[in-house]
């Protein structure tokens, strides 16, 4: 029945209207940037909108809606979308994160409330995943996806995917997932937000496409195409990438929009007027225009004039008709317009206890010298820092729903977990460091940023002199929620510097410290790591951000978050990724000391400070007894790599175990090392567990330089372990 139903709708439309559908203004409700357009309402009047974004509340889109179906010609229902990136109201982590928990069963959990909530609320398609691979922390919107790896990003794309969409959209409380940036928005030049993208088509294939072909494959409904460019043509205008990959290649039969003013850049890109790079879009494979309303006022003309076909317009109208259809929303427009949903469903005590366990399982433990951490809940703590009382800053960035004076500071976390017989002293310590330009943001996003009229001096010899008065002293340092996100590229990986004179001065003091990170991208923490004995990786943990610090502060839950970013020890390092090449000049020797004329650098050494896969425990974990089923495998076979893991320390924990593979030799060169497998299992104090993974020739495929997708035969490495520095290692080969 859909494809007659939308056929005989189609049959009915004039070319206007066709365009109309193709047309997504924002409501200026929630704007992202540049002004948003107007005549909104007389526009879905006159049949000229096919969505709308960034409109909050059941009351808002139901009248919204109705002008829709009940004042246009052909009353078609609009899309409502959102940027739900890391829950609605309740908000998780930023993605960075959550994919930190390795944890595909929350990570799909997180995007199902979300999705519940956003419903609940009117909102029925969500501008998530952000699956964009990147290797580079300058970029700002590395806190927006899933870190370095195309394996894990895969698994993640498909959990957001599932957890959005729950395979029925016809559910009220499942939505429409939009898979972005397409495509490799995450490999921006020096890391610098918008700019070229210019890469291999191997290293595209290899490293970079699998994501979204993932999200595809577990049947995302939508794609938002990317603001670079790739091969020299804008990803808005790029028919190689729209039809020849994603359709034809892919076989992706949902629709896809532009980013925000995607055709209309295209001009400043010098591909044409906006005419020509509207046609270039539609030529492309786009059917939807995000704001730039190029489809809206010239595709008419290019049809007369031959520049596109009415084939061309119908399809795409075709396609944002499908997704309607399949959102049930030509059977009940109002389907997700519930006023008791939306005040019973949204930021509930059961979804904020669900993301308070979820955001304990994102953390990192950097270091924990002496098992200064877990904190005994007695004594005297100073917690110290411009991040230690900022609601405003716990949900981190594109967390447009959420509701900053609601969520939980680490002040009033740690002041609830602590229990009464800990004394919690508080003082901010110095400003965030605020530049201009995240003043200016911070007011865009409707935030106001406090900026402390006291001076320097006065705000540390307040902190000094409860630092004193205290056993331990917990410093609440880091980015603010500005610092990373869409438009926030660093050239600066450190903690600002006046948070890095206040952590020396509290060192000074003698007193044990430790150091809870705030950060959206992984920074540059050397002298961090060598000075202070306890670091706690908290990214912007969410709405309960305050509550799972501090249940990790305090041992109610032991840290099992592992990076899924490199950490780098220098930003001239970067880009920087465990799964690099050996290059015909590799360094002889591990130490890291400097070899002339090998792959290296005179003034720092080629590894990180914190590798992929890293993150530290309150227990620790053995591993003993790695074995392999057989030292051959043919095509058609499968090998088993077992290995014991042991909690060794003092309390239960959770580990991720982590197996990595190498092809030592290829018809192309091939990482040093690939993550293709890893478990994550929760032991008790002395236990063991065996755990067995299974490798198939499709672990072991990767595209040749015919770009054909295959596996070679030859010797394989397998390496499982901790993170991805492990060496311990067994082999087999793959035979014919
Ligand atoms: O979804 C976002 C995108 O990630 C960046 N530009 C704006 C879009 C809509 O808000």
């Amino acid at each position: 029945p859909k494809t007659e139903f939308v056929a005989e709708l189609l049959s009915k439309m004039t070319l206007e209207e066709k365009i109309g559908q193709l047309n997504l203004p924002t409501s200026g409700d929630i704007t992202t940037g540049a002004a948003s357009s107007s005549n909104v309402a007389k526009n879905i009047e006159d049949g000229k909108v096919g969505g709308l974004f960034n409109i909050k509340s059941v009351q808002k889109i139901k009248e919204v809606q109705k002008i829709a179906v009940e004042k246009s010609r052909l009353k078609i229902p609009l899309l409502f979308g959102m940027d739900v990136i890391h829950g609605y109201e309740t908000t998780f982590p930023i993605p960075l994160g959550l994919s930190a928990t390795w944890d595909m069963k929350l990570i799909e959990r997180s995007a199902q409330i979300a999705a519940k909530e956003a419903s609940a609320d009117g909102i029925n398609w969500t501008f998530s995943p952000m699956v964009d691979i990147s290797r580079d922390p300058r970029w700002g919107r590395v806190s927006e996806g899933s870190g370095e790896d195309p394996f894990l990003g895969s698994e993640i794309a498909k959990a957001m995917v599932n957890g959005y969409q729950q395979n029925d959209l016809s559910k009220n409380n499942t939505i429409l997932s939009c898979v972005k940036h397409f495509a490799l928005y995450g490999a921006p030049e020096a890391g610098r937000d918008y700019n070229t993208v210019d890469m291999s088509r191997i290293k595209m294939y290899n490293d970079y496409f699998p994501p979204y072909k993932a999200a595809i494959d577990a049947g995302v409904g939508s794609v938002m195409a990317s603001f670079n460019e790739i091969d020299g043509i804008p990803a808005t205008g790029n028919k190689w990438l729209m039809t020849d990959v994603l359709r034809k290649q892919w076989g992706f039969d949902g629709f896809v929009v532009t980013d925000f003013t995607g055709i209309p850049e295209m001009i400043e890109h010098g591909m044409g007027d906006l005419q020509t790079v509207s046609a270039l879009a539609l030529n492309a494979g786009i059917e939807m225009d995000m704001v730039g309303e190029g489809f809206l006022t010239t595709l008419k003309k290019s049809l007369e004039e031959g520049k596109v076909t009415i084939e061309q317009i119908d399809t795409a109208t075709r396609l944002i008709l499908n997704a309607k259809y399949d959102l049930g929303l030509f059977h009940d427009p109002y389907k997700y317009c519930d006023e008791n949903r939306a005040k019973t469903e949204i930021f509930t005590k059961n979804h904020r206890a669900e993301a308070r366990a979820i955001s304990s399982q994102s953390l990192v433990l950097l270091k924990n010298s002496n098992q200064l951490l877990p904190l005994k809940k007695s004594g005297t703590i100073a917690l110290i820092g411009p991040l230690a009382d900022a609601k405003e800053n716990m949900a981190g960035t594109w967390s447009v729903a959420t509701n900053m004076d609601k969520s939980i500071s680490l002040v009033a976390g740690i002041k609830e977990v602590a229990g009464k017989d800990t004394k919690v002293l508080y003082a901010k310590g110095s400003n965030l460091d605020y530049d201009a330009a995240l003043e200016e943001k911070a007011t865009m996003f409707g935030k106001t940023l406090h900026r402390d009229s006291r001076t320097s001096e006065e705000l540390l010899a307040e902190a000094l002199k409860i630092a004193n008065q205290s056993d331990v002293i917990v410093a609440a340092l880091g980015e603010s929620a500005e610092m990373s996100g869409e438009s926030s590229s660093r050239t600066n990986l450190e903690i600002p510097q006046a948070q890095k004179d206040l952590l020396q001065a509290l060192l000074k003091t003698g007193k044990p410290v430790v150091l809870v990170l705030f950060t959206g991208r992984p920074l540059v923490l050397v002298q961090e790591n060598e000075t202070v004995p306890a670091i706690l990786n908290t990214w912007f943990a969410g709405s309960e951000a305050g509550s799972a610090i501090a249940d990790v502060l305090f041992g109610n839950e032991n840290p099992s978050g592992k990076l899924t970013a490199t950490f780098p020890r220098s930003v001239g390092q970067v880009p920087i990724y465990y799964n690099h090449k050996n290059t015909g000049r590799p360094l002889g020797n591990k130490e890291g000391k400097f070899e002339k004329f090998r792959s290296n650098y005179i003034d720092e050494r080629n590894e990180p400070l914190y590798p992929f896969g890293f993150g530290l425990s309150y227990t620790t974990f053995g591993y003993s007894n790695l074995k392999i089923s057989s030292d051959k495998m043919n095509f058609n076979e499968k090998v088993k790599v077992t290995v014991d893991v042991t909690n060794t320390g003092n309390y239960e924990g959770k580990e991720v175990v982590q197996l990595y593979i190498r092809d030592l030799i290829g018809s192309v060169t091939r990482p040093l090392k690939e993550l293709k497998g890893f478990q994550k299992i929760a032991l008790k104090k002395g236990e063991k567990q065996t755990v067995t993974f299974e490798i198939s020739v499709e672990e072991l495929k990767f595209y040749n330089s015919e770009l054909q997708f295959i596996a070679e035969p030859g010797s394989f490495d397998v390496f499982v372990g901790t993170n991805s520095s492990t060496d311990n290692k067994v082999s087999f080969k793959l035979i014919k």
